[in-house]
């Protein structure tokens, strides 16, 4: 929670509060991935730079959140913890990631690194704080698990 308040620019209203988080993964088919400052998977009591947050449907999953603390940008982590959730992703049977990010957001050169295409567009789908109207930008990836 601590990388969730601190990574989404309040100007957008994208990150969620506990109690949203925790309804996901009380759900039973969300999931997430935690990454250190130094690139490894966090363990209990670590310091946590980063997170994925997934849900799965069958061989879909979507990517609900992706973050690195502004603290621990720039340096690689977030190349890290795509590749991460994408090689977990193939082992567990996924074969197309999809997710849905504001038009404009930077984190859209991190997904294209990655292999990820648009989609779709859904004009005006967001709306930020101050009102204004932002299109929702559909990507998807197919993993070799397809
Ligand atoms: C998007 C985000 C996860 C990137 O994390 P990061 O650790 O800084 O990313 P990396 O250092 O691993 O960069 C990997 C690639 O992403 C791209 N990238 C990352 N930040 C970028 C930026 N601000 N502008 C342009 N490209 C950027 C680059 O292609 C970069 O590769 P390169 O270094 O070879 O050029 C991070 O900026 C973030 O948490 N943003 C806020 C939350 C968010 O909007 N999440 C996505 C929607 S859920």
């Amino acid at each position: 929670m601590a990388v969730m308040e601190a990574a989404f620019d309040p100007a957008f209203g994208e990150a969620w509060n506990r109690g949203q988080v925790e309804n996901a993964l009380l759900l039973g088919n969300c999931y997430y991935h935690l990454i250190t400052p130094d690139g490894q998977e966090a363990q209990a009591g670590d310091t946590v730079a980063g997170f994925a947050l997934l849900r799965q449907v069958l061989d879909e999953a979507e990517l609900l959140l992706f973050a690195i603390a502004p603290d621990w940008r720039r340096r690689g982590l977030g190349d890290i913890l795509l590749q991460k959730t994408t090689s977990k992703a193939e082992d567990r049977g996924i074969c197309t990631i999809l997710l849905e990010m504001r038009r404009n957001n930077p984190a859209e050169f991190l997904y294209r690194k990655h292999s990820f295409r648009q989609i779709g567009v859904r004009p005006k789908y967001y709306r930020a704080i101050d009102g204004s109207r932002i299109d929702a930008i559909t990507f998807e990836r197919k993993l070799d698990a397809g």
